[in-house]
């Protein structure tokens, strides 16, 4: 119990106090007792236990100075009481409002600092990065075929000499092999088959065929490998779609219709498409494609009057081989070549993005460097 207190619960008789001088330093002596109290660092609830200790009705403080001090006194020493209990009240409670005003303005500044965020600060940034050109361009190319009723697939980068050449009318000794001298995996002795970085994707020609029945129709997107020695046009890795269209009744209308279908959703409307004969083992008849140039618009002239230097004054840019497929392939496959016809092509996508987006060498495609990254977001 405080002093206040105990001096509360006796009367001013039991305290020796007779005369009016003695109330005023008594009642200061009280208030000291008080503003000691009250300069303390408080939370709310022992805001409320301090202010039930004053002011409380039944057992406060000031209510027993008024039951025990103010009622009891005798007439000469009423008026001081009253005065000085009056003057105390006036005080307690002006402070004790102080207080609470304080301790709520505190109590919101911590749970503001705590329990908020500030949600307009600036956030912690990532940088997003982007699809390579090469996949940008697999993915346009997916959406024109897949537009039109192909469907994607894709297939392994390790080959075996069967799905990469066999299969496809290549045998052992073809001289076109010598194109596609080859990067074969050194294997452990007694391996059952010898195994390459497939050079083309059209494996999956094979592969699709052996496990569907036609109506076929898919491209395969993807990386392939070959010995080139590395040039502005020449990597030992590089990116083709593979396509391919098998069923009982496709002509080389619906070939070459599909084809230019192709090239204008790439390039655009203006553009025009030829094929001139070639040769590859598995089509027959085979063609390669080229498209008018994109540089020079086909005339052969660049645009400050000399010669165009990509199409070297052709106006025609070779784009990619194609054909209608070999019969001997769907002997590889168990398809019945006199009831199913049908067209592959392989596009190099190294090459097409090159031409789309006027870049000069096709290294930069490996080279991973932001600055030539961030120009394809
Ligand atoms: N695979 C051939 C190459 O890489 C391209 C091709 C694919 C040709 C399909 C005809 C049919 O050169």
């Amino acid at each position: 119990m405080t002093s206040s207190e105990n001096k509360t619960t006796q009367t001013l008789a039991q305290l020796g106090i007779s005369s009016a001088e003695q109330i005023t330093p008594l009642f200061a002596e009280i208030q000291a007792e008080f503003d000691a109290d009250a300069s303390k660092e408080f939370i709310e609830v022992l805001w409320k236990e301090f202010r039930d200790q004053w002011l409380g009705r039944k057992s406060g403080i000031l209510s027993r100075i008024t039951d025990n001090w103010l009622k009891p006194a005798s007439p000469e020493l009423k008026r001081s009481v009253g005065a000085g209990l009056n003057q105390l009240r006036a005080h307690v409670e002006a402070k004790i409002e102080e207080r609470r005003l304080s301790i709520e303005a505190n109590e919101e500044q911590w749970t503001r600092a705590h329990d908020h965020f500030d949600l307009s600060l600036p956030g912690v940034t990532r940088p997003v990065g982007s699809h390579h050109l090469i996949r940008q361009v697999f993915q346009e190319i997916e959406d024109i075929f897949v537009s039109i009723g192909f469907s994607v697939v894709e297939g392994p980068e390790i080959e075996t000499p069967y799905y990469n050449f066999e299969a496809l009318n290549i045998p052992e000794f073809h001289p076109v092999r010598d194109d596609m001298d080859t990067f074969y995996i050194e294997l452990p002795k007694g391996a059952p088959s010898p195994l390459l970085l497939r050079t083309h994707t059209s494996p999956m020609q094979i592969r699709t065929m052996e496990k569907r029945q036609p109506p076929v129709r898919v491209i395969v997107p993807g990386k392939v490998y070959r010995r080139d020695n590395p040039d502005a046009t020449h990597s030992f890795a590089f990116h083709q779609v593979e396509g391919l269209a098998v069923d009982t009744d496709i002509t080389f209308c619906d070939f070459t219709g599909t084809i230019e279908y192709f090239v204008k959703q790439f390039f655009g409307p203006g553009v025009k498409t030829r094929f001139r004969p070639s040769y590859f083992p598995f089509t027959e008849p085979s063609v390669e494609f080229d498209v008018t140039c994109v540089f020079c618009g086909g005339s052969g002239v660049s645009a400050g009057g000399g010669t165009c230097s990509k199409c070297k004054g052709a106006g025609w840019i070779e784009l990619f081989g194609a054909g209608m497929v070999d019969p001997a392939v769907y002997g590889f496959v168990g398809y019945d070549a006199k009831k199913v016809s049908g067209f592959a092509f392989g596009i190099g996508i190294d090459r097409l993005a090159m031409l789309k987006y006027g870049i000069d060498d096709i290294q930069v495609f490996f080279q991973s460097d932001v600055r030539f990254l961030r120009q394809f977001p």
